[in-house]
């Protein structure tokens, strides 16, 4: 009869262990990346149709994307459960605060996932969203809360020269120093733009010290260029009044050899993640000197880990979706919003709860 009882109790009080779950208490300690993507019907947590300053190119059922499916998973770490998003928590949170996303156009895709996140939980709350060449303010003018993104791809500086761009792998917050000085929240981000080459190529030439070079190994000048941006952070940045990330690699799925399970040349058609154990394979090279970087430096540098569970999401791209007709006919490295980069704002979240 006792058994009975706690068995009944037990099964009535199992589902209100959700209740209290995603407490600073209980996500300390938790591998908060280890988990898995789950079917959850009150997913997206918003639709981008509430979202009037969304980028085009992210807007993908605007865009004619047919599926819907991708829109309805949530990331569930094995040991924890992520913070319920609250909108209103949050800019209570960070009234009178900046948080600034430094890097590449997929910083852009988080930053413009959490100001969607944010605004259509209180679609009425005046904003400004201000744009002065490469840095973009969106604050919520109610709580001074303001989301900024800086376009920096390599983080390191280049100098215009008469004879070409220099990228100096040794330089770097030559414009942007006092603005990352000012913030709580600073996530940074670079690699994809290590790697184009030709027209996309943004240098000439590359300085390492007092040398100058045509050009290097990709993984050689990313890998300095860390360095340079660690040493910078170690010293100029107050680790007692901002807390810095750094976003991990985000994966693409334009090239087979990257995924095992997957075998086309291109991220079209796909609509459902990939379930079942974690990928195999090794870690990309760009996150072995990310971690490797980042372990070495004095002060704590938060290293938001995205890359594996963003691995599984081969549906979530938003491959013709993104730009129809544009330069990107098949974009399998951004993510459609509402998707991926949602999760990782609920990841930053629960990582500034856990202190
Ligand atoms: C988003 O909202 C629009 C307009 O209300 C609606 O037509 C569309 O079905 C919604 N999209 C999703 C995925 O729920
Ligand atoms: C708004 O927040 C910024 C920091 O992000 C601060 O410098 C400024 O003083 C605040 N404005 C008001 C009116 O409190
Ligand atoms: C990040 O996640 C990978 C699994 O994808 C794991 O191997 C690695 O140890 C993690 N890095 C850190 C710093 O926790």
């Amino acid at each position: 009869m006792a058994a009975s009882v706690a068995l009944i109790l037990v099964v009535i009080l199992v589902p209100f262990i959700g209740v209290v779950n995603g407490k600073k208490e209980e996500l300390e300690g938790c591998d908060l990346y280890n988990g898995r993507w789950l079917y959850d019907s009150s997913y997206p947590l918003y639709n981008s149709s509430q979202c009037s300053f969304i980028e085009f190119e992210f807007d993908c059922q605007q865009n004619g994307r047919p599926d819907d499916l991708y829109l309805k998973y949530r990331w569930k770490p094995n040991s924890c459960d992520l913070p319920r998003f609250s909108a209103r928590k949050f800019l209570e949170k960070y009234r009178n605060k900046r948080i600034i996303f430094v890097g590449d156009s997929i910083s852009l895709n988080q930053w413009q996932s959490l100001t969607c996140m944010l605004h259509s939980r209180s679609p009425h709350s005046e904003y400004l969203l201000e744009r002065v060449q490469g840095v973009s303010t969106f604050t919520f003018l109610k709580q001074n809360v303001s989301l900024i993104l800086s376009r920096n791809a390599l983080l390191v500086d280049i100098a215009h020269k008469s004879w070409g761009r220099v990228l100096k792998l040794n330089a770097i917050a030559d414009n942007d120093a006092e603005l990352w000085q000012g913030s709580h929240v600073l996530v940074f981000n670079s690699w994809h733009w290590w790697l184009h080459r030709g027209r996309k190529q943004p240098w000439d030439f590359v300085t390492d010290g007092d040398r100058l070079y045509k050009d290097m190994d990709r993984l050689v000048a990313y890998e300095k260029a860390l360095l340079t941006w660690a040493q910078w952070v170690n010293e100029n940045i107050d680790f007692t009044k901002t807390k810095v990330f750094f976003q991990g690699i985000s994966p693409t799925h334009m090239n087979a050899k990257f995924w095992g399970n997957y075998d086309g040349d291109s991220c079209g058609e796909e609509t459902r993640p990939v379930f079942g154990p974690p990928h195999p394979r090794k870690r990309l090279p760009a996150q072995v000197i990310l971690e490797r970087v980042i372990g070495s430096m004095s002060k704590r540098v938060h290293l938001l880990n995205i890359t594996r569970l963003s691995q599984h999401r081969k549906d979530a791209h938003p491959s013709v979706y993104g730009i129809p007709g544009r330069h990107i006919g098949m974009d399998c490295s951004h993510w459609c919003l509402p998707g991926v980069p949602d999760a990782w704002n609920e990841l930053l979240i629960a990582e500034l709860t856990r202190g």
